[in-house]
């Protein structure tokens, strides 16, 4: 999350524990660090899942409209992979980002070999998904 240094106080614009401290909060929360993606940055993140996904065509992977909110494996018109099918989860913020980080660590057996290794990607991209109604 950025402040706009002009919304601060005089002593937090130097730019020395204010923002060692910044960052190592932003460490300290990553396990939830989804919160507060950008999704003007997350559609430009979304380039790389293009080359499998479509926000409104299933290709190799399925369509992400309406993703957000979704039971996982849950389109009737694309083939899962069975370990997906049975997942037996809604994707919300925190799978989405367990997803995006390891999905073959939330559900062995998995067909998506695809891995988004930055948290700031992970959360700006989960909130562009969230825009695809
Ligand atoms: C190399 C191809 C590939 C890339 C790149 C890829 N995916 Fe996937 N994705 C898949 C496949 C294949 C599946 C279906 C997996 C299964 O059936 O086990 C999938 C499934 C998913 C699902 C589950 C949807 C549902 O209906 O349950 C989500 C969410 C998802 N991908 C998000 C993403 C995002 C976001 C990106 C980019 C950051 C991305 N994927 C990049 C191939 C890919």
């Amino acid at each position: 999350m950025r402040q706009d240094p002009a919304e601060q106080p005089p002593a937090a614009r130097r730019p020395t524990v204010a923002a060692v401290l910044s960052l190592a909060l932003a460490t300290a929360v990553s396990p939830t660090a989804w919160a507060g993606g950008d999704p003007a940055k997350g559609a430009d993140v979304y380039d790389k899942c293009i080359a499998c996904h479509s926000p409104s065509l299933n290709r190799i992977g399925p369509r992400h409209q309406g993703v957000v909110g979704r039971t996982a494996g849950g389109l009737t018109d694309f083939a899962y992979s069975p370990a997906l099918k049975k997942a037996g989860f809604v994707w919300d913020e925190a799978r989405l980002d367990q997803w995006l980080t390891n999905p073959e660590k939330l559900v062995p057996g998995n067909r998506m070999g695809f891995r988004l290794q930055d948290p700031a990607q992970r959360a700006d991209v989960i909130a562009y998904l969230k825009t695809l109604k």
